[in-house]
């Protein structure tokens, strides 16, 4: 067993590390007090592969594996999560889902553009009745022959403003249960496609959160993907990979939060001494590195599952529970250290501890995840 990162990733890693502190780090306070989505920040993100990055170079991609994928999004979720979100969304849901599933024409008109960083995408499947019941879809799809007549609402959509592209997860056999569920892509200005106002959230804030509706949309039978009643089994197969996106979503939270708390503690001093050398902070330290460590070899093994087309599912939500915990655990630890300052805005460590808390909760909540883990290994 190879506990080493080839010079290729080191070279990733530290691309997304520099572009993490030199160009977001600069106006993440702000984007966060303001809700202000990061446009700018996310076309350069596109520019330099990190919003394809394991789609296939012949669809624009950059063809890298997913420890790569790994490596970039703590790096990126260091520094601000409400960046990283649309990029593991981006990468994992959209590109992911129609690189697998969808058509060469699917594939030439929406993957490419999408890979390359040129439009944004979003996955649309939460409800205000189906969350974690994903079962329980109220959008309906009804067949009319050359298009599906979609109705209905989402909630919580992340990219729900800013996307081009949005894949629609809607029933059309109320009958057959998950069976009877379609994904499909639908086009910003579509008519009858309106997006709602912008979630005011307590965390990832200048990310791009809305509700959408769908009245009376026709959506081309071209759009759909995949089989007819597939588009339950596309959401969980995407949702799979989406899980090791935020895992190191919340990886990375942590690890930003706990270089913070560790700088800190080596400059503040108290009774004397830098706080450092309290063995009351010491402790603290040394949870919060061993913490991390164990989550981050959870997402690395997740990820190497996924590169060596073995299952992932376990390992995937091994991966969320554990590390989306250790977020909100090492997060609230870093203000513990920084004292007063760690509950003003300047030092950060408030913000990742607000950001902490939605990796318990978006792509399967915790107890979600332990419904797939239990299950898993119940029938091993
Ligand atoms: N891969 C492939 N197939 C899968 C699968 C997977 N990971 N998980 C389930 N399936 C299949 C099953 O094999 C079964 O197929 P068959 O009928 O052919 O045997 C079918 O799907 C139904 O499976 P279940 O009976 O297990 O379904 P369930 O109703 O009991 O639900 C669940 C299982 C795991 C709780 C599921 O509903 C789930 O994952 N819910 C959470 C949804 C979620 O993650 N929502 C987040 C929204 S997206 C988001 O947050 C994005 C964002 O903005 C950041």
């Amino acid at each position: 067993m190879l506990f080493q990162l080839t010079e290729e990733h080191l070279m990733i890693q530290k691309a997304a590390r520099d572009f993490a502190n030199d160009v977001l780090k600069p106006g993440v306070i702000e984007r966060d007090d303001q809700q202000k989505f990061p446009a700018a920040e996310i076309k350069q993100l596109g520019e330099l592969g990190f919003l394809g990055m394991m789609v296939d170079p012949q669809y624009g991609g950059g063809g890298m594996d997913t420890i790569s994928y790994v490596l970039a999004m703590e790096e990126i979720s260091k520094i601000d999560a409400s960046v990283s979100v649309v990029m593991s969304v981006n990468n994992s849901l959209v590109c992911w889902g129609l690189e697998q599933f969808g058509t060469e024409e699917q594939k030439q008109k929406y993957l490419v553009p999408l890979a390359k960083g040129e439009i944004i995408g979003a996955f649309c499947l939460s409800e205000p009745e189906a969350g974690s019941d994903a079962t329980s879809q109220r959008t309906t799809a009804v067949d009319m022959g050359d298009y599906y007549l979609l109705n209905g609402t989402k909630n919580w959509i992340t990219n729900g403003g800013s996307a081009s592209v949005y894949l629609v997860i809607a029933q059309t056999y109320p009958e057959k249960g998950h069976k009877g569920i379609n994904a499909l892509i639908v086009e910003k200005g579509m008519p009858g496609f309106t997006v709602g106002p912008k979630e005011n959230k307590m965390g990832i804030r200048a990310s791009d959160t809305h509700s959408l509706m769908f009245q009376d949309v026709k959506v081309p039978k071209a759009n759909r993907i995949g089989e007819d009643g597939f588009g339950f089994k596309f959401a969980m197969k995407t949702l799979s990979g989406g899980r090791i996106g935020i895992a190191s979503q919340a990886l990375g939270i942590a690890s930003g939060a706990y270089e913070l708390a560790l700088a800190y503690s080596k400059e503040r001093k108290a009774f004397g001494k830098v706080i450092s050398q309290h063995q009351a902070i010491q402790f603290k330290l040394a949870d919060m590195a061993t913490q991390i460590e164990a989550a981050r070899l959870l997402c690395l093994k997740a990820a190497w599952h996924k590169d060596q087309h073995m299952d992932y599912n376990l390992s995937g939500s091994m991966a969320k529970v554990y590390a989306s915990k250790v977020a909100m655990d090492v997060t609230i630890e870093a203000v513990q250290v920084h004292g007063g300052y760690g509950y003003v805005k300047e030092y950060h460590v408030e913000r990742l501890m607000r950001d902490a808390k939605i990796t318990q909760i978006y792509e399967g909540t915790t107890e979600v995840q332990k419904i797939v883990i239990s299950r898993s290994i119940l029938t091993q």
